[in-house]
């Protein structure tokens, strides 16, 4: 055989490879498609490996649909339903600003700025006095820490604002865990942060299950922020809405085997662990990566805190069922948040939690669904689901995009029967 004759069957199993290795690339693969690197994938998508759904890396949604832009913004604020990041600021690799590293757990990977630019819509912040100064904050009994803080609220609020001039037909919701006791602490951040401009006032927010304002009217008077905070006297001292005057919330629950109760951190979180338990974490995670993962996972399957077929009301909420309430918020991030489960959860499971939590609600879809990493997913994840809920919520379709056919066979059937009466007025 020829040097020639080598050469060519290089170059023709390399040809096979490449061909056969991605069948796409350059913007042009499909969702699910395989892919290489984000390029390949079509607009809206990006690669993803997500080991519990498919092998190797996948095209997968990166997006929200914007329900306002593919429909209309006619209708009352509760009745759409919003993208929501729980902790949203507990950014992995965001940098050290208290001078320490950090030690404390992430929830999310992009930053507030491209999570807004993705289309989520309401931010769950946790608010603490720090360092004379309002700062978002991981931590126990209401008391932030170096090795747990974030950041300065002010950075946050101040990509908040950007992103609402920038777009001034859309919505941004925060709920905030509120741990500051500084008199006008929040208000002052605010409005250092330029927000005060787009506040929506508590004044406006019903309180006996009646509609919001629509959101075209909050939209026209540029009141596009809306914020809740968990603490009561915040609402008569600096006219924050108290979140549960408003808005029925699920519970996550903790396992009842303490073994493995720090699985069950967020939650647990609320109720005052301290943050040992968080450095116990970072070592759960670790070996999350080894083979005996499975294990953990079946039992993690059973003995969630996300348990299927339940959904129970968080502490400071009523009921789920109590429609003088007219906004529902399904938490979904029941466990630790560990990175390589949370494409499983917020694909199939977190439409299952919405569904029981539907039942729950008395027939209420979630208006927010809060998720840890939004983006990861085996498919459409977070935003199939968000479409999903605004699909029902606007036209009773399970996916949004079906309300598009729907209002336009609508409007053929009344031009129609226009005609047809113009006709016999004839
Ligand atoms: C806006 O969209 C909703 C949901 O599809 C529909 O019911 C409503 O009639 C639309 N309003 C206008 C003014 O087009």
């Amino acid at each position: 055989m020829g040097v020639f004759t080598n050469i060519l069957r290089i170059a023709i199993s390399a040809f096979f490879i490449s061909t056969f290795a991605t069948a796409c690339s350059n913007g042009q693969c499909k969702l699910l498609d395989e892919c290489s690197s984000d390029g390949d994938c079509e607009a809206g998508l990006y690669c993803f490996s997500c080991a519990m759904e498919f092998s190797g890396s996948r095209c997968v949604r990166s997006t929200a649909t914007d329900q306002f832009k593919l429909l209309n913004n006619s209708l009352p604020y509760n009745k759409y339903a919003y993208l929501t990041t729980h902790n949203a600021f507990a950014i992995d690799g965001e940098p050290s600003h208290a001078g320490v590293p950090r030690i404390t757990f992430n929830n999310q990977e992009d930053t507030i700025t491209q999570q807004l630019n993705n289309g989520v819509r309401a931010l769950m912040l946790d608010t603490y006095d720090f360092e004379d100064d309002i700062w978002l904050c991981h931590s126990a009994e209401g008391k932030c820490h170096h090795i747990t803080a974030f950041e300065p609220a002010l950075d946050t609020l101040k990509e908040i604002e950007a992103f609402l001039a920038a777009n001034p037909s859309e919505i941004v919701t925060l709920i905030l865990e509120d741990y500051v006791k500084t008199p006008n602490g929040l208000t002052n951040v605010f409005t250092a942060a330029g927000l005060m401009k787009y506040w929506f006032p508590v004044s406006k927010m019903p309180r006996n299950g009646n509609d919001w304002p629509l959101v075209s009217d909050m939209v026209a008077n540029n009141q596009r922020l809306v914020v809740f905070t968990s603490r009561k006297s915040k609402q008569q001292s600096e006219g924050i809405a108290y979140q549960w005057d408003y808005m029925v919330e699920n519970q996550c629950k903790k396992s009842f085997l303490s073994a493995f109760s720090f699985y069950y951190l967020p939650c647990l979180k609320r109720e005052g662990v301290d943050f040992n338990v968080q450095q116990l974490y970072h070592s759960v995670e670790s070996r999350f990566l080894s083979n005996f993962h499975i294990n953990i996972l079946i039992f993690l399957d059973g003995q969630g805190g996300m348990k299927e077929g339940e959904c129970p009301n968080r502490g400071e909420s009523s009921p789920l069922n109590d429609k003088t309430k007219s906004l529902v918020l399904v938490n979904y991030f029941g466990t630790i948040p560990i990175k390589q489960v949370t494409c499983e959860q917020n694909s199939g499971d977190l439409i299952n939690m919405l569904k029981t939590c539907y039942a729950a609600a008395g027939n209420r879809w979630a208006n927010f669904a809060a998720v840890d990493f939004y983006k990861r997913s085996g498919g459409g994840g977070t935003f199939q689901v968000v479409d999903t809920l605004n699909g029902e919520l606007l036209c009773g379709c399970d996916d949004v995009h079906a309300c598009v056919a729907i209002w336009v066979i609508r409007s053929l059937q009344a031009f129609i029967m226009g005609m047809i009466y113009s006709i016999h007025q004839d």
